[in-house]
């Protein structure tokens, strides 16, 4: 066997508390397999350069394209990326939206808004002509409701998310929105807000979540989430990961009447730092992640997206990972079955 099958790699941008446990744990629990588990380190790669992990787990492409460019390769050569990288890249909330409503999982009212400016090349008189021009504010509005939400179509960080109480306040917000894509969404005044933690797209840890307090506060872990309440979060939320293919992702839910609303499922590299999600949590999601990759990294699973884009049917099989005998007295694995199986810089 390769060196391949047994080496996973992390990808991280500023974050601290989670890199180191997270691999240490995946060595210690990988040992026994020859599994190693360590930052990865990329510079320029050739087309067929075979990548030298078997698993690569990716919490910050979505801000540094070059590693996105590595790891759609290396996805093609047989390495499992954790998650798509090109789901994720192709991923957008109003999508997300449109998909949630076909899965039967509550969401905001939401309507798409053509950007308000493009590239210096693009001429508005010539180029746009596809483009309803003045848009109808008043039908929009009179679709989502106000207040309203006006935020990115992508995006994360809480980064130009407005809430707009007229036309007025709307279009002045949209004014500022560059060549930015913009969606509005009604504005769910809730009662209560989750959010649920999701690993594998099975694992899913539903936290009381407090939006309006100071960043280090709003994961509530002294008021869990129990009960009917619970279970409807744990599948709806796992219903979301397991439509987008998302092993590791948060869904957040705020909660009116006896609605739960999808506010946020687009959140690919989800905070992961303890002082934030809170000391139990994080173990919580070092135990899944561990897990997860590991079971990648043996052979044991399957990611869900594998074979799924039209050219993986013109590959001559070459591009798996070399599959892992079973480990000592652990007798035949399972093979998982096909398709089957979580911003400032992340959410
Ligand atoms: N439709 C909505 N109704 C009520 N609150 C919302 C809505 N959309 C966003 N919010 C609030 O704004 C926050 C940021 O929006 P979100 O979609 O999560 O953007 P980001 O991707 O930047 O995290 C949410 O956590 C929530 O508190
Ligand atoms: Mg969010």
């Amino acid at each position: 066997m390769s060196d391949r099958g047994r080496k996973v790699g992390l990808l991280v941008g500023k974050e601290n508390t989670f890199p180191e446990p997270f691999l240490d744990l995946v060595n210690q629990r990988g040992r026994e397999d020859g599994i190693q588990a360590e930052p990865a380190v990329l510079g320029g790669t050739g087309e067929l350069h075979a990548t030298d992990y078997a698993v690569i787990v990716d919490r910050i492409s979505h801000e540094v394209p070059f590693y996105r460019a590595y790891l759609k390769s290396a996805v093609l050569l047989g390495t499992v990326v954790v998650n798509d990288p090109f789901w994720w890249e192709a991923d957008e909330k109003f999508f997300e939206c449109t998909l949630a409503r076909k899965l039967g999982v509550a969401v905001p009212r939401t309507v798409v808004l053509p950007n308000k400016a493009y590239i210096p090349d693009i001429d508005p008189q010539r180029s746009l002509r596809n483009l309803q021009y003045p848009l109808d504010w008043e039908a929009i509005v009179r679709y989502t409701g106000l207040p309203a939400i006006l935020k990115p179509n992508t995006g994360g960080g809480w980064k130009d998310v407005h809430l707009v109480h007229s036309v007025e306040d709307l279009i002045r917000a949209y004014d500022t929105s560059g060549e930015k894509t913009m969606i509005l969404q009604e504005f769910i005044d809730w009662q209560d807000y989750i959010r649920c933690i999701c690993i594998g797209r099975k694992h899913i840890l539903p936290i009381r979540y407090n939006p309006k307090v100071a960043f280090a506060e709003r994961y509530a872990t002294d008021q869990p989430v129990t009960g009917r309440l619970r279970e409807r979060a744990v599948a709806d939320a796992g219903r979301l990961c397991e439509a987008l293919g998302y092993d590791m992702n948060t869904v957040e839910f705020a909660v009116k009447d006896d609605t739960l609303y999808a506010i946020d499922f687009l959140n690919p590299a989800p905070d992961f730092d303890n002082f934030s999600i809170k000391e139990e949590n994080f173990g919580w999601v070092l135990e899944h992640m561990s897990d997860l990759v590991l079971r990648y990294a043996r052979g044991e699973a399957e990611p869900p997206w594998r074979g799924t884009y039209r050219w993986w049917r013109y590959l001559d099989g070459s591009s798996r990972p070399p599959p892992h005998p079973p480990r000592k007295g652990e007798g035949e694995t399972e093979p998982a079955r096909k398709g089957e199986g979580e911003m400032a810089e992340g959410d």
